[in-house]
């Protein structure tokens, strides 16, 4: 017997996307029985930045059910009761294995056929294994990474077993950042080993970087560059106990996490719809390259405006109104126009807190006082600002960034914008 079901919407993945894409629906009047979500997940959509943060603090640690979406962006809290009273079938701890987007259909690892009318896919991104980068170890019960809750439950244990212990952290971008400043203050001590010449190496400038790298080591962290891993020592345990470098250092560890970057998860529609830069390419309306199929979130590849560019990015922001777009385009679509996003990112690790709007493209003029803690950096392409970086700033300032570089307006003095600082964004 072949088993099936059929919604008019279909939302493929459970994470911050669906959420979101959820309370959209909802607030533009979906039907009971007419959404489905999908995820190999065991739990209702929640807000993944909670995961290398609060989930990981020794102190009232974050948990279930309280971060579930949308707390991250104020809005209401979307609990798995939530989805029942709105007649949205979750079904959770369920991976599709094969998606055939000619027929409309989904087949999960159950056996079940699940088809749509509309699909939206939010897969997200799987991360990336050191054996993609040629060390093996990945499976040594005190190597961790972190994409869910799962592998963020591992590293709370492995934290437990390693107190006063020593933690390698392999690579310098957001996970190995927000993690490094959550062992510390779980009282491990962290070395940081990436490749480059400063952490962050995707949007800090050396500068910016080096202001971070002194707060970190003013709280114990040590940073080796410019090197990368080549083995492990594992024990009779299968527990790893020492790092090798490829400069020929050997760092004794408890524990390890690696956080290298990530892939989309595209593979069940390659060969099905257009991709780009490694994610599904969408237009303004977030719609693949077949009109009942859209994509949002880490997965998509879409037009960004602001730039004249397909860009994919891979932070909160972005997923949350990606998937709100996608449903008001679906059901609404005579009044959803394209979508037009200001890039948003943000970190907060320590007593510190940064965001960042728009590009890091041209020439980065820096602004405020890097040895106290309010600093930051304007970018400025073709004699335009197109990106802003605030640590340390008020609601005001951060909105008066935003709302600069949106408009991206013409700078003729670069000294005079280093001069004026946050104050150029308040008076634009
Ligand atoms: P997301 O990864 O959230 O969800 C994808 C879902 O699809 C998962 O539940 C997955 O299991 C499921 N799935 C995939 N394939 C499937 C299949 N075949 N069948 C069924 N289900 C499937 N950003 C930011 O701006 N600020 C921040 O502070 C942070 N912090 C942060 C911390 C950590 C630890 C991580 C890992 C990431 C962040 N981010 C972030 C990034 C942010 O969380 C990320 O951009 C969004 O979660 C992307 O949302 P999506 O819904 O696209 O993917
Ligand atoms: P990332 O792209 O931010 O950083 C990857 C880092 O890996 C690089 O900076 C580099 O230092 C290092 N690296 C690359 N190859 C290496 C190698 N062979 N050996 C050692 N190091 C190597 O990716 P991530 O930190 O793994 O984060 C994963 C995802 O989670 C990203 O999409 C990120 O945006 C997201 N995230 C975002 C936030 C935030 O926005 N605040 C926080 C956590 C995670």
């Amino acid at each position: 017997v072949v088993m099936g079901r059929a919604f008019v919407y279909v939302v493929l993945g459970g994470g911050v996307a669906a959420g979101y894409a959820a309370l959209e629906f909802v607030k533009r009047g979906v039907s009971s029985g007419e959404l489905c979500i999908i995820s190999d997940e065991p739990f209702a959509p929640y807000e993944r930045p909670a995961l290398s943060k609060g989930y990981l603090l020794p102190e009232a640690p974050a948990r279930l059910p309280s971060f579930h979406t949308c707390v991250g962006a104020h809005e209401e809290r979307l609990t798995p009761k939530w989805y029942k009273e709105h007649g949205i079938e979750l079904v959770l701890g369920t991976r599709v294995k094969s998606a055939d987007v000619r027929r409309k259909t989904l087949l999960t690892a159950t056996g079940e056929t699940i088809s749509y009318k509309f699909l939206i896919i939010a897969t997200g991104a799987r991360a990336l294994k050191l054996e993609e980068f040629g060390v093996n170890g990945s499976d040594a019960e005190n190597v961790c990474y972190l994409r869910d809750l799962a592998d963020a439950n591992r590293i709370v244990d492995v934290i437990h077993s390693s107190t006063g212990g020593n933690a390698v952290i392999i690579g310098g971008g957001y996970i190995g950042m927000e993690c490094a400043a959550s062992l510390v203050i779980s009282k491990i001590n962290v070395t940081m080993v990436f490749p480059e010449a400063h952490c962050m190496p995707r949007l800090f400038t050396p500068k910016i970087a080096a202001y971070y790298e002194e707060y970190y080591m003013a709280k114990g962290v040590t940073f080796i560059k410019g090197t990368v891993l080549s083995s492990f020592d594992i024990d009779f345990n299968g527990k790893v106990t020492a790092v090798n470098l490829r400069d020929g250092a050997r760092l004794p560890a408890d524990m390890v996490i690696v956080g290298i970057g990530i892939r989309p998860n595209t593979s069940l529609f390659e060969g099905q719809l257009t991709l780009e830069k490694g994610g599904i390419k969408v237009n303004g309306r977030m719609q693949t390259s077949n009109n009942s199929v859209y994509a949002v979130g880490d997965v998509a590849a879409f037009p960004v405006k602001l730039f004249g560019e397909t860009r994919r990015l891979e932070h909160v922001d972005s997923a949350r109104k990606s998937a709100r777009h996608a449903v008001s385009a679906i059901m609404e679509p005579e009044k959803t126009g394209e979508f037009d996003y200001l890039p948003f990112f943000y970190s907060r690790v320590f007593a510190l807190s940064w965001q960042f709007y728009g590009d890091n493209a041209g020439e980065a003029v820096h602004f405020g006082d890097f040895s106290g803690s309010k600093f930051g950096a304007f970018w400025v392409s073709k004699g335009h600002l197109v990106g802003s970086f605030l640590e340390g700033g008020t609601k005001e300032e951060y909105e008066a960034i935003a709302k600069a570089t949106r408009l991206k307006p013409a700078i003729e003095d670069a000294a005079e914008l280093e001069r004026l600082g946050v104050d150029f964004a308040l008076s634009v």
